[in-house]
């Protein structure tokens, strides 16, 4: 597996796949890899001739409060994990080859999409993220990018600036991969301690719950939601941010379960601030 650290070493390189006529597929990724990582990896490799994961947490998408320098990192086991799974080149770019220390432009959705749900704690983080996945996409110019469905509203809003900026970039959403007992993959599941990693299991719990009900016809979003909601809070160690169902592209607000309802949560253990969610299925 090349490893990458400049934007020029990966343009030479893909360039060079381009010119074999091989097809690039990107896994935008932050680093400290899982399970749920690499099976955006697989999925790329099975789509793909040619295979690029980058490894960067981005600073723009963290607000100053957030855990920016606390967010756990370890390059040796991403490479070993990419390199079992198949990656043919991981870009590692230092801060400053992505960002100049005046660097001022942003790409930002500006509709309510990206102030919904995670937007409402987290205003900034969508713009960051935009941002960040505009410059990868740019530099690799992929002809398709692998996402997680575990970041719903990330996935909507990429596939929406995808649209908007008329990137020929194919997106494809990836299925949540879960822990043994349900807890969804997430770098972040690190921060717990043995008593939180417990408590954290009401999110997969109340995702089986909402799933349930929906199943069996519940069609009042309040209904559903409120169920939710009552499950989580009987676990004293979580704190709800919120629980929400919107609509799976739009994200705005929904009062009828449906099909394409998107139903999605995010909880604090203390700081750790963990995320799930469910399609409604047709
Ligand atoms: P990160 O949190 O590292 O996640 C990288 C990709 O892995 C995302 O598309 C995410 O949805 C996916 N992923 C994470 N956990 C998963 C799980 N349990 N199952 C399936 N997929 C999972 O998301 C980001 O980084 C950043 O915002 C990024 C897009 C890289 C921009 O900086």
């Amino acid at each position: 597996m090349i490893i990458a650290t400049t934007i020029q070493e990966v343009r030479a390189q893909v360039a060079a796949w381009r010119k074999e006529g091989l097809t690039v597929g990107l896994v935008p990724t932050m680093g400290y890899l899982h399970e749920g990582h690499a099976s955006l990896v697989d999925r790329a490799v099975s789509m793909c001739d040619r295979v690029v994961a980058s490894d960067f947490v981005n600073p723009t998408q963290f607000a100053p409060n957030e855990d920016l320098d606390s967010y756990p990192r370890d390059f040796d086991h991403d490479c070993a994990l990419l390199e079992e799974h198949g990656c043919h080149m991981v870009f590692y770019p230092a801060v400053s080859e992505l960002y100049a220390p005046d660097a001022a432009t942003y790409v930002e959705i500006q509709s309510d999409m990206p102030k919904q749900l995670c937007g409402k704690t987290r205003p900034t983080h969508f713009k960051g993220v935009c941002t960040v996945v505009s410059k990868l996409f740019n530099i690799v110019q992929p002809d398709k990018a692998f996402f997680g469905q575990k970041d719903a509203q990330q996935l909507a809003i990429i596939r929406r600036m995808v649209r908007e900026l008329s990137y020929g970039i194919e997106i494809i959403g990836c299925p949540i991969v879960r822990e043994a007992d349900g807890l969804a993959k997430s770098s972040r599941n690190t921060y717990l301690n043995p008593d939180q990693r417990k408590a954290a299991l009401v999110l997969s719990q109340a995702v089986a719950l909402g799933q349930r009900l929906a199943a069996e016809g519940e069609t009042s979003a309040a209904k559903l939601v409120g169920a939710m909601t009552d499950h989580i809070g009987r676990e004293p160690l979580a704190r709800i941010d919120y629980v929400s169902a919107v609509d799976g592209v739009t994200m705005e607000p929904v009062d009828t379960i449906k099909p394409g309802v998107l139903v999605a949560m995010a909880v604090y253990f203390d700081k750790t601030r963990l995320i799930d969610n469910f399609t409604v299925e047709g």
